[in-house]
């Protein structure tokens, strides 16, 4: 097969192929360096969740229930709580607003199953179990049906406010509370039907981006402040007064040919944000960036 075009992502050129037919690891992958790498009993847990929930997600099915262990609900307690001091001050009200309805605890780790039904009588929106990190299009292939994947793992206790993937914490405490808006709802699902749809990689890059700086990354006004919109934001103690104190910050009115055209690397602190001026814009926008793109699913 000829070998496609290559595109710039995180720094380096990457085959544009992965952008449309996306890798899919079969086994559980810790990075060098993970904070867990050397503990056997956390990778043995590690790898159990992660044929447990591979097996729900490949059958179909909703989160399973987990009896979760005393040091994940210490590392649940420790995190969530400092979390939800940041959110009262920091976080956008819809977050704010759809974490409350949802009444996810400080104290007990919350099942999946559960979030999941509420989501779907609330929203139509509904959970999906993931054994770590999907790719990209695969991700947004279940998002496109109203499936918000989340993992069920929760990060190494040695470093309880750092994970270098996406946790239990990341998934539940950034994502899942703005799923209860349905304007948030049609955004995301947007990006999703139109990343799983288009043929072109480089609009798979751009809506990939357009993602990162909104929904992971995002910064959104409100009366006469800035306030928190992204996930990745939301779920870390450090990111939240970095990302809206932090004189190496670079914050940027939202302008979308901008977004989709700035790269971003995933592995560190984020030094460059857009804050979007409400959300009736951000759909607004996407809406006519998939028209301009021509795919059509608006
Ligand atoms: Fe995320």
């Amino acid at each position: 097969m000829k070998k496609a075009a290559t595109l710039v992502e995180y720094g380096v050129e990457i085959d544009a192929r992965t952008m449309i037919e996306p890798p899919d690891p079969t086994k559980l992958e810790l990075e060098p360096g993970h904070p867990g790498e050397l503990d056997v009993a956390y990778v043995q847990r590690r790898k159990a969740l992660f044929v447990q929930c591979r097996q729900q997600r490949l059958a179909g099915h909703e989160p399973p229930l987990f009896a979760y262990n005393a040091e994940e609900t210490r590392i649940w307690q420790d995190v969530s709580s400092k979390l939800h001091a940041l959110h009262d001050l920091h976080a956008c009200a819809i977050y704010l607003q759809g974490k409350g309805a949802l009444g996810i605890s400080e104290n007990e780790i919350p099942q999946l199953q559960t979030i999941s039904r509420q989501l779907k009588i609330a929203n139509n929106m509904h959970l999906v179990p993931a054994e770590g990190p999907i790719a990209y299009r695969t991700f947004y292939s279940y998002i496109a049906k109203r499936g918000f994947p989340v993992t069920q793992f929760i990060r190494h206790g040695s470093h309880p406010e750092f994970t270098p993937e996406p946790d239990m914490i990341h998934d539940c405490l950034g994502h899942v509370p703005a799923l209860m808006n349905p304007d948030y709802a049609e955004v995301l699902t947007l990006i999703a039907r139109a990343a799983n749809a288009t043929p072109d990689p480089r609009q798979v890059l751009a809506l990939k981006r357009f993602s990162w700086f909104s929904i992971e990354f995002g910064l959104i006004e409100e009366a006469d402040s800035v306030k928190v919109f992204g996930a990745g934001i939301l779920s870390s103690t450090g990111e939240i007064p970095f990302a809206l104190y932090s004189s190496k910050v670079i914050r940027r009115p939202f302008v979308t040919d901008e977004v989709i055209a700035t790269d971003y690397d995933p592995s560190r602190m984020q030094d460059h944000l857009f804050v979007i001026p409400s959300l009736p814009f951000l759909r607004s926008e996407i809406e006519s960036l998939v028209r301009r793109f021509g795919i059509g699913v608006v």
